[in-house]
């Protein structure tokens, strides 16, 4: 074959393809593809018989091959796709295009985060207790954060090294800064609201520490508080025992250790039996002399802070300590997350992994 003969052969196949491909129906749609461009196809055994010519001819000659293929190809690819529908409209014998006996496409559902999962459980169960809930802004200022909370002055959760500030220009606003903890809900609810209250306030809170398995800069809490006629250490107890039995269940028992708040007078820290090892303070019965790697062996569990509002919190918020008087306490949400899912790092939370988020 001359180049030329073979150059003529070229566009005969592939106006014989443009021929066929015009009308060719779906089911015969891979015959084609064989025909032309199979191994044994018209056009790859063409291509073929290029090796026999010269170098300078086969250059050119294999340019205009590889074009044509290429050509053909993408034509191929765009009949398949477009008649594609067609196959799908024979087989449901409509006119409609779509098949209804296909199975659909899955759905990929939502998830929720452990954190919003255990905040939505800890407001249920206070909700049940006929607790509402209040929410407080992330920038605060000094005053509901520190000197409303009767935090003195001098408090090292005050300092630059624990608090973040906001650097402003304005010297007024010099004062604000991301809240530390949520307690000045209890501020804000008190200087708007008359008692009888019963609050709960879940959200995020800013602390200068640095990211590891137990600290973030970043975590959550939830302040609760009860101001009525009368409200003592008693109403406080009742209310954290209803409350831990209530997530923990029955048998969980609270311990109250006296502690201190600038903002509660009494205050305490309050504990509970170890989820793990339910008080026995070992990692078996079997074991004895093992450690409870959560509780390390004490059998107690530190979960929040509380007390009896101090007067001087109420007198900052225009209520008289004679006539009113009420509980609060603090307690951190991913402390609760960790002990319901077993998660024993916290940065856990904050990562996003979604083969953990799946998991809810
Ligand atoms: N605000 C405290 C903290 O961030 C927690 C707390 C302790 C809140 C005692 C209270 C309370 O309402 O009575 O550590």
């Amino acid at each position: 074959m001359t180049p030329s003969e073979w150059r003529d052969k070229l566009f005969q196949i592939k106006d014989a393809f443009l021929k066929d491909i015009g009308g060719v129906s779906p089911e015969n749609l891979d015959a084609l593809e064989i025909r032309y461009l199979g191994r044994k196809g018209e056009l790859s055994i063409l291509l073929r018989e290029l090796k026999d010519f010269p170098i300078e001819e086969r250059k050119s000659l294999g340019q205009d091959g590889n074009s044509i293929k290429t050509e053909m190809e993408s034509l191929l690819a765009g009949k398949k796709s477009s008649l594609s529908p067609i196959k799908t409209q024979a087989a449901s014998g409509g006119k409609t295009g779509i098949d209804v006996t296909l199975p659909g496409y899955p759905f990929l559902k939502g998830s929720i985060h452990p954190i919003s999962f255990t905040v939505n459980k800890l407001a249920e169960v206070f909700m049940r207790l006929g607790f509402t809930i209040a929410d407080g802004p992330h920038i605060e200022d000094d005053y509901h954060n520190f000197e409303a909370l009767n935090i003195p002055q001098c408090h090292p959760s005050r300092d630059a090294q624990d608090t973040f500030y906001l650097a402003m220009k304005d010297s007024q606003a010099n004062n604000l800064l991301l809240r530390t903890h949520t307690s000045p809900v209890q501020i804000r609810t008190m200087m708007k609201h008359k008692p009888p209250l019963r609050i709960i306030s879940p959200g995020r809170v800013f602390r200068r520490d640095a990211l590891d398995a137990s600290h973030s800069f970043v975590f959550h809490q939830i302040e609760g508080f009860y101001v009525d006629r009368n409200v003592g250490m008693a109403d406080l107890k009742w209310t954290m025992e209803a409350f831990i039995k209530e997530l923990f269940g029955s048998d969980t028992r609270l311990r109250f250790r006296p502690s201190y708040f600038p903002f509660v007078e009494p205050g305490a820290e309050v504990d509970m039996t170890c989820v793990f090892c339910r008080g026995r303070g070992n990692r078996s019965a079997a074991v004895p002399n093992e450690k409870c790697p959560v509780c390390k062996g004490s059998g107690w569990l530190e979960m929040l802070g509380a007390g009896v509002i101090h007067p001087n919190v109420l007198k900052a918020c225009s209520m008289d300590p004679v006539q009113w008087s009420g509980f609060a306490f603090g307690a951190g949400i991913e402390r609760f997350a960790m002990l319901l899912f077993e998660i024993r790092d916290m940065r856990i939370f904050y990562e996003n992994d979604l083969r953990i988020l799946k998991q809810l």
